[in-house]
């Protein structure tokens, strides 16, 4: 391997950094139009009428559509398919798109939008997922409004937990979580002048995209192009919804033969844009003396909004890995999405995750509390290894880092000396306290989404030495361009500037899934590997004709084995050329490897493999105002390879700062269903002025199904990192918060019932 493991320049970093990257609202076109939306203003209602007249009179006005002007089918296809493009008779949630319409310019769209009566019936509504359960609720679609449910059992946990020492059962809650990728949801949708489009925008997932567009607009998938252009940020936010956004602009496209461009603008886009669910669980560990786990009994319950959207899988991931990175010998797990009328919620990194870890993490310390025992301690006693069975009994047969990643967190922190329970703080101002948690990731779709686990990779040689390759996963800031121009120049024997990794185009390669999951490593990784192959043994047995014998290849030149005679892979390729050799290949790759009993009790093998990190937070708690201080953040994550070690810690750092977010500070409001802080002024999040050490380490646990031995991590520190400083601030306390964020009103209120319970005992 030349390049893969190695620190290189990451590619698009100049270009993005220097305001380069051509990002949909950069993009212009002859005689395009602008697109804006109607929404509803009302939580949960019937529409009586929509009247057009007032919104007419717009000078510039070109277009306005409804849920009745829509050729093809009006839902959003996705698991369920049941959250219409435009609202048909009924609205579900304040902000659901109603209408839309384009104008020759912004102003004007804008204006005649908000000129567009709709008569609401206002319907009862509900908002919380506990009063959705309750008999008599008001229905958000189907009676009992359950959008999904899952479970697992393994052993017999009430025999269990009736033998254990110990046992501990706490309730936590977790809130909304707001992606804020720095550029909002766009696309520009234009006719290719053959009754067909071609639509760029923001997106992780462009064959959802294309999914969308195609059954709006009635299309076949020959005549529709979807082309992602530079993606600023997407977290798991640009994974469903962009389809709206696209099956918006290239509907009105289609009505006006004109290109339309429809960009959100900030509070649009936190309106009507997904969301992190909010979450509820219950968590019952019974555990021996000896800190020994015997059962695990968990209930989780999400806020899934008003559609069902990516629920379903969203709770399955949750569900999966609820019981923690543990081997335990009986398991309960039972979960449900519930539909309210509230924004519907979807995919964040961790995807369902990072609410229930929370929860467990805060519970295992509950418990390593209750024995007398150091949470690190009960974490080394039970995490998974080589060998150990997950809570659905999936054996972890290889590629297992989490004991060294222990380790290597204890080590760096110095928790021997320092961890939790050894700061005697108490009674001062500044209170500090410490942390540990640990987590583990099933990378990629798993069983829940085999049906989707495929991908695609087309190279192309170009007789100048040039590499095209086309792939079906994106670029969304997480390195993945770079990233897979490693991998590729590694199976080519080709050098490193001589590769390019397209933005991708749906017309490319063949439908290769959502980009989510962390996947792309592997799936479009070993896609490429797939389609170097061919192309190789081309390029290798031209180049041994050129040298007389058997060759090597390094750094992008093929050397005669033995010899100091060489050839450039340049040269190679230009003789390949020459011969007329076929210098295209394209290769796949597909996940054949899970089984898993969705139907009985849950047991089987959930993810092909997973990635582990474990964390420690050292934080800093003001006692008078409640702000939490995170001074240092040691995180190891086992990645299988680092195929860049520097972006492998760019991404700890970018994730630890995100996550720390989503346990101190954001806290989205919302009365009657109405976001109450659609903007960053009241929406807080970590900026450049919160300063976090963050100390990325990397494990290497190879996973040999992996493109040289890489896996994906990227959503690792979502999930480690908030109950690591949710049990520091804790360890500082002497006290614990059991809601996310822990922003500094409730650090306060902890603080008063603590000092309550002490003057009465
Ligand atoms: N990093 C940046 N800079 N921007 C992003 O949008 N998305 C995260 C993570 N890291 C994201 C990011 C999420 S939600 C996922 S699923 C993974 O990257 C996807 O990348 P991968 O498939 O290349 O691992
Ligand atoms: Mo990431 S939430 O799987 O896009």
């Amino acid at each position: 391997m030349t390049y893969v493991g190695k620190r290189v320049l990451r590619r698009d970093a100049i270009k993005k950094v220097t305001g380069r990257g051509l990002y949909v609202a950069d993009q212009r076109r002859l005689g395009a139009l602008y697109g804006a939306t109607v929404r509803s203003p009302i939580p949960h209602g019937r529409i009586r009428e929509i009247r057009v007249s007032k919104a007419m009179t717009v000078e510039g006005l070109v277009a306005v559509m409804t849920a009745s002007d829509i050729k093809g089918r009006n839902l959003l296809p996705l698991v369920v398919d049941d959250y219409p493009l435009l609202a048909d008779d009924r609205v579900r949630f304040v902000g659901q798109a109603v209408a839309i319409v384009a104008g020759e310019t912004p102003d004007a769209a804008r204006r005649a939008a908000s000129l567009i009566e709709v008569d609401y019936e206002s319907l009862d509504a509900v908002f919380d997922p506990q009063d959705a359960l309750e008999d008599g609720a008001p229905t958000v679609h189907l009676p009992g409004n359950v959008l999904s449910r899952h479970q697992i059992l393994k052993g017999d946990p009430d025999a269990a937990f009736a033998t254990c020492d110990v046992v501990v059962e706490r309730t936590y809650r977790t809130g909304h979580q707001v992606h804020l990728y720095l550029e909002t949801q766009g696309m520009l949708a234009e006719p290719d002048g053959e009754g067909g489009l071609i639509v760029r925008g923001t997106m992780q997932c462009p064959y959802y995209v294309l999914d969308a567009v195609c059954a709006a607009t009635g299309l076949r998938r020959n005549q529709v192009e979807i082309i992602q252009a530079e993606t600023g940020g997407g977290f798991g936010g640009k994974e469903d919804v962009p389809s709206i956004v696209a099956a918006h602009a290239a509907l009105l496209c289609q009505a006006t033969a004109r290109p339309v461009k429809l960009i959100y603008d900030r509070e649009e886009d936190f309106a009507s844009m997904s969301k992190r669910h909010p979450g509820w669980a219950s968590v019952r560990y019974g555990a021996m003396k000896t800190g020994e786990l015997r059962a695990c009994d968990v209930s989780y319950i999400i806020n899934g909004g008003a559609y069902t959207t990516l629920s379903p899988i969203v709770l399955w991931r949750g569900t999966v890995h609820a019981a923690g990175p543990y081997e335990i010998p009986n398991v309960r797990i039972e979960s449900k999405a519930i539909a309210t009328n509230t924004v519907p919620c979807g995919a964040f990194r961790g995807f369902g995750q990072p609410q229930v870890a929370f929860a467990q993490e805060s519970c295992l310390d509950e418990l390593a509390l209750e024995l007398g025992m150091d949470p690190a301690e009960i974490r080394q006693i039970n995490i998974l290894r080589r060998g150990k069975r997950t809570s659905t009994s999936q054996v972890i047969s290889d590629s297992c880092g989490l004991p060294r990643a222990l380790d290597m967190v204890l080590e760096a922190s110095s928790w021997a000396t320092s961890g939790a329970g050894r700061g005697d703080s108490q009674g001062q101002l500044r209170r500090r306290g410490m942390g540990v948690s640990t987590a583990y990731y099933g990378v990629g779709l798993g069983a829940g989404g085999r049906k989707l686990d495929r991908a695609h990779a087309s190279i192309q040689i170009e007789p100048d030495g040039s590499v095209a390759v086309a792939v079906g996963n994106t670029e969304m800031g997480q390195g993945a361009r770079s990233e897979l121009s490693q991998i590729a120049a590694d199976a080519l024997g080709a050098p490193l500037d001589a590769v390019r990794v397209r933005l991708v185009d749906t017309s490319r390669v063949p439908d290769s899934g959502p980009t989510v999951a962390s996947r792309t490593t592997i799936s479009s990784g070993m896609a490429i590997i797939d389609a170097a192959r061919p192309l190789r043994q081309r390029l290798e047995g031209v180049a041994q004709r050129l040298l007389g014998g058997p060759t090597e290849s390094s750094e992008g030149v093929f050397v005669a084995e033995g010899e100091n005679r060489s050839v450039a892979f340049r040269e190679v390729a230009a003789a390949c050329a020459q011969e007329r050799q076929p210098m295209q290949s394209v290769g796949q790759w597909r996940q054949d490897k899970t089984t898993y009993d969705f139907e009985g009790s849950g047991q089987g093998d959930a993810y092909e493999v997973y990635a582990y990190s474990a964390t420690v937070a050292a934080v800093e708690v003001d006692t008078e105002t409640g702000v939490v201080d995170i001074l240092d953040l040691w995180t190891a994550i086992d990645v299988g390879k680092a195929v860049n070690p520097d972006q492998v810690e760019a991404q700890i750092e970018g994730g630890v700062v995100q996550a720390v977010g989503y346990v101190v500070m954001e806290e989205l409001v919302l009365h009657e269903g109405r976001i109450e802080n659609p903007n960053l002024s009241a929406y807080i999040i970590p900026t450049s002025m919160d300063v976090i050490k963050v100390h990325p380490l990397i494990v290497e646990a190879r996973y040999p199904e992996g493109p040289y031995g890489a896996k994906g991590f990227g959503e690792m520190p979502m999930i480690g990192t908030p109950p690591a400083v949710a049990n520091a601030v804790a360890d500082a306390l002497g006290r614990r918060c059991r809601q996310l964020p822990i922003v500094p009103e409730r650090v306060l209120e902890v603080l008063e019932e603590s000092e309550r319970d002490e003057e009465e005992s």
